[in-house]
């Protein structure tokens, strides 16, 4: 058993992420390495119940398996591996539905906003809902619980789902008089909120207001370039603190850089387009090395595929021990008990 206590991350591989999420919950993740120890892993079948195209399926796992290489996970410190690679964990999903009431169900967000947009169109209440959506809480429980992971840093919306695995560790633990299941803690990651998009609200996909991850120079400098700004002036003193372009900047640069710029800012005589060019080139000098790393993984897919086979492979071994247990305590198991 590992020594440091477990922080876990399921990523769910549905499109090119963007600095939102990078720095709402890619750095968070990778800064957790020190006082844990990381599982990190590929959702995939968390996102089939939204994507149904294969050859889209498999290009987004490789993309954001990439990614998160390409931005420092060490494949070796930690686990990383593609959530369809273990089988253990739809196996403990099914047991785990067995100690779930439906009602809990019924009452997960994603679910229950679905149903109220059916009930808002005037169609039937489960028009359109796949039991995949209705039942991505178990998946989730089995993720978690599978790993013994202490803690789950999530955004807001997904706090409720590491509430349910509480829920069902303690039903199951209760049942069998063990403590087989530990009970995670959600770690919610403030930030992603204040991050801002090229049009001032939160970066998000539905918003279409992103900056994606490694862009070729132009295009990310054609996007800084479309950041919303007010009509002030170049002689004009400006303030830094209301402002998206220094917002983002400030998230990337050393306290001493922001400090810098901030002056610039209240001074006056700095025209838009130079705190672009400050917040472009800062972009180019962070991401230029992961961006090689990217560049290169996506060229050499099977480097992913090894990375990937290598993890699950590790990965089932960690888990052996605790599904061996859960199998005995179910009564399944009649082999070994
Ligand atoms: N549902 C999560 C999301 O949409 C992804 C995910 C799947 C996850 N399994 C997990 C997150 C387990 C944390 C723990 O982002």
């Amino acid at each position: 058993m590992a020594e440091k206590p477990i922080s876990l991350t399921g990523i769910k591989p549905t499109g090119m992420p963007h600095l939102g999420n990078y720095l709402g919950a890619i750095r968070p993740a990778l800064r957790k390495t020190e006082q844990y120890r990381g599982v990190y892993f590929i959702a995939d079948y968390h996102a089939l119940t939204t994507v149904f195209d294969g050859a889209q399926m498999r290009d987004q796992i490789e993309r954001v398996a990439a990614t998160w290489l390409a931005l420092g996970l060490d494949p070796e410190k930690n686990l990383f591996y593609k959530q369809s690679d273990i089988p253990e964990i739809f196996e403990l999903s099914w047991i785990l539905g067995c100690f779930t009431p439906k009602g809990f169900m019924n009452r997960a967000h994603a679910y229950k906003a679905k149903v109220a947009a059916n009930q808002e169109a005037g169609e039937e209440l489960d028009a359109n809902i796949g039991m995949g959506l209705y039942t991505y809480p178990l998946l989730m429980d089995a993720d978690i619980l599978l790993f013994g992971a202490d803690i789950v840093p999530v955004g807001k919306d997904q706090k409720q789902h590491v509430e349910f695995a509480r829920d069902v560790a303690q039903r199951f633990d209760q049942n069998y008089g063990t403590d087989v299941l530990k009970l995670p803690e959600p770690v919610i990651e403030e930030s992603t909120d204040v991050i801002p998009g090229l049009d001032g609200r939160k970066m998000s996909k539905s918003y279409g207001n992103t900056i994606e991850l490694f862009l070729p120079s132009k295009q990310l400098k054609k996007k800084v370039n479309k950041i919303v700004t007010n009509s002030q002036g170049v002689e004009e003193p400006k303030d830094p603190d209301t402002c998206q372009v220094f917002k983002l900047f400030s998230l990337f640069a050393t306290p001493e850089e922001s400090a810098a710029l901030a002056a610039r800012y209240r001074e006056g005589g700095m025209g838009w387009g130079e705190a672009k060019n400050a917040l472009y080139e800062l972009l180019e000098r962070v991401f230029d090395e992961p961006r090689r790393r990217f560049e290169e993984l996506m060229a050499n897919r099977s480097e992913i595929h090894a990375i990937l086979r290598r993890g699950a492979e590790r990965a089932r071994d960690e888990a052996a021990p605790r599904m061996a247990e859960i199998r005995r305590l179910v009564g399944t198991d009649i082999y070994s008990a």
